[in-house]
């Protein structure tokens, strides 16, 4: 029986650091579950000082939970079986990750496909995802039942405490986000229930956001002022905006308030995380776009009592933390 369900969703571009949200929260949980993508997400997490990454192994895993992942994602067997690997090596219990037999299989024809002609033009991970999800909409695709060990299959049930870990964010939505510059999952919360609950059973709603805005690949509506560039170059150093996945270098800009409120209103978050403060900090500006203006802040303070009277305002969240790199929330 399913107890409750807590969602932990991105609300920009991804890279807002949620995956450090899910292994501070998942020690309450009993299933860490990822709902959609594949192997293009990329999670970087830091335990006793030591830095792990993972591109489809739900962050649970670092916390000894049943970490699943759900029919609406996407699997690359050889990449799979290689986190399965790193983890293993690195000591954590990889009996607990199980993968849905209705998920789907990312074949090299899909990577050779992705590489060739959509990631210059998208500037897609070129990971095959957007073929593989195309191939599953014709229904022609293979599942994960058969194409991955049985010890791996899931049994579909869920029960107690489940936390479910979104992928990419709300501007890569396939809906909601700048087609054709998106991917090509529903990253909303509400695809969350693809996992096998209904919209009842979720409980919680968790933003997770980050103090300035960045991008991985293109997006002509990112907003891209040069204003400041020298200080973006400080951010992009200070607060390591490299693609997990890609390595990509991310571009850089202060935050768009009006497109959070977009963002958390979509979501229908209870609680919003702004993450990453110590990087303004560290370069000594405090700027957000708002009002069609950019307004420049004495402190983070100020700027943090500022962001706090607009999202109470204009959403329904009852809470927001502001958090720093290090900090667990
Ligand atoms: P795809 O998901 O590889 O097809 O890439 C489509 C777009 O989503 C590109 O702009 C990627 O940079 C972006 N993207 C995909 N996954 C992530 C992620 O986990 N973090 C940030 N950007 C992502
Ligand atoms: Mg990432």
């Amino acid at each position: 029986m399913i107890q409750f369900v807590t969602i932990v969703v991105g609300l920009a571009w991804g890279d807002e650091g949620k995956g450090k949200i899910v292994h501070a929260l998942a020690p309450e949980y009993d299933m860490v579950c990822r709902w959609n993508g594949g192997a293009n997400a990329g999670h970087t997490i830091y335990i006793d000082g030591k830095k792990y990454k993972t591109h489809l192994v739900p962050s649970g895993i670092f916390s000894g939970k049943k970490c699943i992942i759900g029919p609406g994602c996407v699997v690359n067997v050889d990449k799979f079986l290689d986190e399965i690997s790193y983890l293993r090596s690195a000591g954590f219990d990889t009996s607990l990750v199980k993968v849905s037999p209705k998920a789907h299989i990312i074949t090299e024809a899909h990577v050779r496909y992705d590489n060739y002609y959509l990631k210059e033009k998208l500037g897609t991970t070129g990971n095959g995802i957007a073929p593989c999800y195309s191939d599953k909409m014709m229904r022609r695709g293979v599942q994960a039942k058969n194409a991955l060990p049985k010890e791996f299959l899931w049994d579909g049930q869920l029960s107690g405490r489940i936390l479910c870990e979104g992928a990419q964010s709300v501007w890569l939505d396939i809906d909601h986000g700048t087609y054709p510059y998106v991917t090509s999952s529903s990253t909303l919360p509400y695809s969350a229930c693809s996992l096998g609950f209904n919209h009842k059973d979720i409980g919680r709603v968790i933003g997770v956001a980050k103090i300035y805005d960045t991008k991985s690949g293109v997006d002509p509506e990112f907003p891209d002022e040069l204003w400041g560039q020298e200080l973006f170059d400080r951010i992009i150093e200070e607060g390591q905006e490299f693609g997990t996945t890609t390595g990509r270098k991310r571009k850089v800009n202060w935050l768009f308030l009006p497109k959070l409120v977009k963002a958390i209103n979509l979501c229908g978050c209870d609680r919003v995380i702004i993450n990453k403060c110590d990087v303004l900090e560290k370069i000594g500006h405090y700027r957000l776009y708002d009002e069609g203006s950019l307004i420049e802040y004495g402190s983070l303070e100020e700027m943090k009592n500022y962001i706090q009277k607009v999202l109470f305002e204009k959403t329904k969240i009852t809470d927001v933390v502001f958090s720093s790199s290090k900090d667990g929330i």
